[in-house]
């Protein structure tokens, strides 16, 4: 087993098509644009086609995110899709996407860690890489929420949209690339946020679908509150795990659910707001895909530069969380 420095050296993102406004919310349910940018920072959000699954997503963000890594989908040894709206339960999206993009030496699985789910799959696609078994990992975050998001519901359906965040992991020269990670989960929580029905505990029925139970439900003030402690703690542990201080960090790629958490987030840290990646104004909160989305941009818009150090931090349903150090580098 070797010991390689590891690190993002492609990105890629795709967002769908169709645009939803504030406005055109207040036409749904009873809500109003200033409502909503104020307590969240959401102006609009996309959604999916009727047609579109998180594998059609997933494929655009992942295309491009070879591209910009000058790979081939053959030169992959793994994909990782982490997402908790796959497009079925099974085969897993990752599955799908294999194939899709012919990527046939790839072994492929999801991971459901909601939020958190892309630090969670940077996590695990890393340790192949650092350990030598091996050299190209594709991860991906997807989501197409609006298709679980209970339209009536004006406490959760102004808060979500739908897309794909990708990286594609490989070697990076000695000192860049990850330096630290940091994942945690509280179970205890796991009913603050959840989508009852269509599992083992409670399967599809008449009942269920009449009901509303294969939407997502939560309470918000509570999320809220887990949201701001964790994503201090969760920075300062992988801050401190890499032998560094909040001053050396030069940009913060947070979840996206909201702009109120993300201030909080960026004031603990003492880091100026041009050094905080926001896209949640026009994404909304896409889960998993919000952290891949907002750091392709930043890549693409050359924000962010060899050599900054770039931490990642988000929470989600679980509960849970996660966190990266990264000094970036790119392609070795
Ligand atoms: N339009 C107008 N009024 C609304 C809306 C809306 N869309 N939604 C709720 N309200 C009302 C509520 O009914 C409540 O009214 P009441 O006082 O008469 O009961 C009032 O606004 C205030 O509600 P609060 O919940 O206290 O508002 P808060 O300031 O906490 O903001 C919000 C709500 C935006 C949901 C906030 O709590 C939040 O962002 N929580 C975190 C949610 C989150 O991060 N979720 C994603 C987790 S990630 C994942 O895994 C999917």
């Amino acid at each position: 087993m070797g010991n390689y420095s590891v690190g993002i050296i492609g990105t890629g993102a795709y967002v769908p098509e169709k645009v939803l406004t504030n406005f055109d919310l207040e036409k749904m349910v009873e809500t109003s644009d200033e409502w909503i940018s104020t307590r969240t920072g959401i102006k609009e959000r996309r959604i999916a086609a009727k047609e579109q699954a998180s594998s059609d997503l997933a494929y655009e963000a992942a295309k491009k995110a070879l591209e910009s890594a000058n790979l081939s989908a053959e030169d992959l040894d793994l994909i990782i899709v982490a997402t908790v709206t796959p497009d079925s339960a099974f085969p897993s999206t990752a599955n799908i996407l294999q194939d899709r993009l012919g990527a046939s030496r790839a072994a492929a699985f999801d991971l459901a860690a909601a939020c958190s789910g892309f630090l969670y799959a940077l996590a695990t696609g890393a340790q192949f890489i650092q350990n030598g078994t091996y050299q190209h990992v594709l991860v991906i975050g997807v989501e197409v929420l609006s298709k679980i998001t209970d339209w009536k519901d004006r406490n959760t359906c102004v808060l979500f949209g739908d897309g794909a965040g990708a990286a594609v992991l490989g070697r990076v020269e000695e000192g860049y690339g990850f330096l630290s990670f940091e994942l945690g989960s509280d179970g205890s929580g796991g009913n603050l946020l959840k989508l009852p029905a269509g599992g083992s505990r409670m399967p599809a029925s008449c009942e269920t679908v009449e009901q509303g139970l294969h939407f997502i439900q939560m309470s918000g003030s509570e999320v809220f509150k887990f949201a701001v402690k964790t994503m201090e703690q969760a920075s300062l542990n992988v801050i401190e795990k890499a032998g560094m201080t909040k001053e050396e960090v030069d940009f913060l790629v947070p979840h996206q659910a909201n702009l109120r958490i993300i201030n909080f987030a960026r004031e603990r840290l003492g880091l100026d707001e041009s050094k905080v990646v926001v896209n949640l104004d026009r994404y909304g909160n896409m889960s998993s895909a919000s952290i891949p989305v907002a750091l392709d941009e930043a890549i693409r818009e050359q924000r962010i530069k060899k050599g900054d150090h770039v931490l990642l931090v988000g929470f989600g349903a679980g509960l849970t969380w996660g966190a990266a150090l990264l000094k970036w580098y790119g392609q070795e």
